[in-house]
C-alpha cells in the first residue's frame, strides 16, 4: 500500500474511534433494525427453499436474504451455489449426488425442479454443521417468482428481499455473464412488483454497478470479505475494477461504488469501522452471525441489521437490546 494511503488508512481508524467514544450514547440506528434471515433459516430449515422461508416468515423477520441462478432458459432461481450442491441434493431417484451435480445454468427449469433439496445428506460435513436443520422433503429448487408469491400470499408486507447474484469473475463459465445476469433478475423483481422491497448485494461488484445502471431504484448492498484465502476488496476483478489502495477504506470504496450498503464478513468488523461506515451515510449489514454474543456486540455497535441462520436467536438478542421485533406470519 503506497504509504499516504496507509497513513489515510490509519489516521481514518483513529478518527473513527474518536467518533466511537464522543457518540456512543447517543448513536440510534435511523430506521427500524433489519433482521435478515440468511438463505431462509438455514439453521433450521433447508436453505433457500419456500419450505425455509416460510419458516423465516414464521419466526418473524424483516427480510429474506437468499441467492440467485440463472437456469438454462434463462429463470433466476434461488441457490446459492452455481452447480448443484450434493450435500443437500437428491435426483429423481432419491439418490444422492454423488459428486458436484451440473450448473445450474446447463438444467431448464423443469429438469432442475427434478432434484430434491429438502435435506442435508447425514454423512456430508455441512450436515454437521447444521445439526438442528430439520428436513421437508419434496422442496425444489424454487424460482425467484415463487419467493415474491409466497411472501405475497403470506400477506408479510414488511418483508424485504436481499437477493444476491451468485457470479463469479474468475469462472465466467458457471453462470450467464454479468448483463444478462442482472438483467433477468430485475426483470423478476419488477415482474412482482417488488422493486421498492429489493436490494441486491454480491461480492461481485459488477453485477451492482449494472443494477445501479438499469434500475436506480434498488438499493446495491456491497458483500466484502478480507481473508487471506480469499479477499473480494482487494481484486480488482471483484472490485469491478477500483483499486483499493486508493482508497482510505473498505467502506470509502463502498461510498464510492454508490452503494447504499456495507455488508462485511462480521469477524472482521470492529465498532470503529461500524462507526465511521455509518458516519459515511452507509448502512452496515454484517453477515452471517450465530453465536448470541456477537450478535449482542454488533448491536452494541450500532449496526443496522444483521443475517443470521438462526433468526430465533436474533429476535432474542434484538429482545434483550430494546429493540422492536419484526411481526411473526403463520402459515
Ligand atoms: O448475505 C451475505 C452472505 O450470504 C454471503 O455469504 O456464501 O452465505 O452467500 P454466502
Ligand atoms: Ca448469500
Amino acid at each position: 500500500m503506497p504509504k499516504a494511503i496507509a497513513l489515510l488508512r490509519s489516521g481514518a481508524m483513529r478518527s473513527a474511534r474518536l467518533l466511537v467514544i464522543a457518540t456512543a450514547l447517543t448513536v440510534a440506528p435511523a430506521s427500524a433494525f433489519d433482521l435478515q434471515g440468511h438463505r431462509g433459516a438455514r439453521g433450521l430449515m433447508p436453505e433457500n427453499t419456500l419450505a425455509g422461508f416460510a419458516h423465516a416468515l414464521r419466526l418473524g423477520v424483516s427480510t429474506l436474504e437468499l441467492d440467485v441462478a440463472i437456469t438454462a432458459d434463462g429463470v433466476p432461481v434461488v441457490s446459492h451455489d452455481p452447480a448443484l450442491n450434493p450435500a443437500l441434493t437428491r435426483d429423481a431417484t432419491g439418490r444422492w449426488l454423488p459428486g458436484p451435480g451440473p450448473l445450474i445454468r446447463s438444467l431448464s427449469l423443469q429438469q432442475l425442479q427434478a432434484y430434491d433439496v429438502g435435506r442435508l445428506d447425514p454423512a456430508s460435513p455441512y450436515a454437521r454443521a447444521f445439526p438442528a436443520q430439520q428436513a421437508r422433503d419434496g422442496q425444489s429448487v424454487p424460482t425467484l417468482a415463487s419467493v415474491f408469491a409466497l411472501v405475497r400470499r403470506l400477506g408479510a408486507d414488511h418483508v424485504n428481499f436481499n437477493i444476491e447474484t451468485k457470479i463469479f469473475p474468475h469462472r465466467s463459465d458457471d453462470t450467464p455473464d454479468v448483463a444478462p445476469f442482472v438483467d433477468s433478475v430485475l426483470a423478476a423483481v419488477r415482474a412482482a412488483d417488488m422493486v421498492q422491497r429489493v436490494s441486491i448485494q454480491s461480492f461481485d461488484w459488477r453485477s451492482l454497478r449494472r443494477v445501479q445502471q438499469r434500475e436506480p431504484a434498488i438499493a446495491t448492498a456491497y458483500l466484502t470479505t478480507e481473508s487471506a484465502g480469499f479477499n473480494n476488496v482487494r481484486d480488482r476483478a471483484w472490485t469491478a475494477g477500483m483499486d483499493w489502495q486508493t482508497h482510505p477504506s473498505t467502506a470509502h470504496m463502498v461510498r464510492a461504488s454508490g452503494g447504499a450498503i456495507w455488508s462485511p464478513n462480521a469477524r472482521q468488523i470492529d465498532a470503529a469501522a461500524v462507526t465511521a461506515a455509518r458516519a459515511l451515510g452507509l448502512k452496515v449489514i454484517p453477515w452471517t452471525v450465530n453465536d448470541a454474543a456477537d450478535m449482542d456486540r454488533l448491536i452494541g455497535w450500532g449496526v443496522d441489521g444483521i443475517i443470521t441462520d438462526y433468526p430465533d436467536r436474533l429476535r432474542a438478542a434484538m429482545q434483550r437490546a430494546g429493540l422492536a421485533l419484526p411481526p411473526s406470519i403463520p402459515p
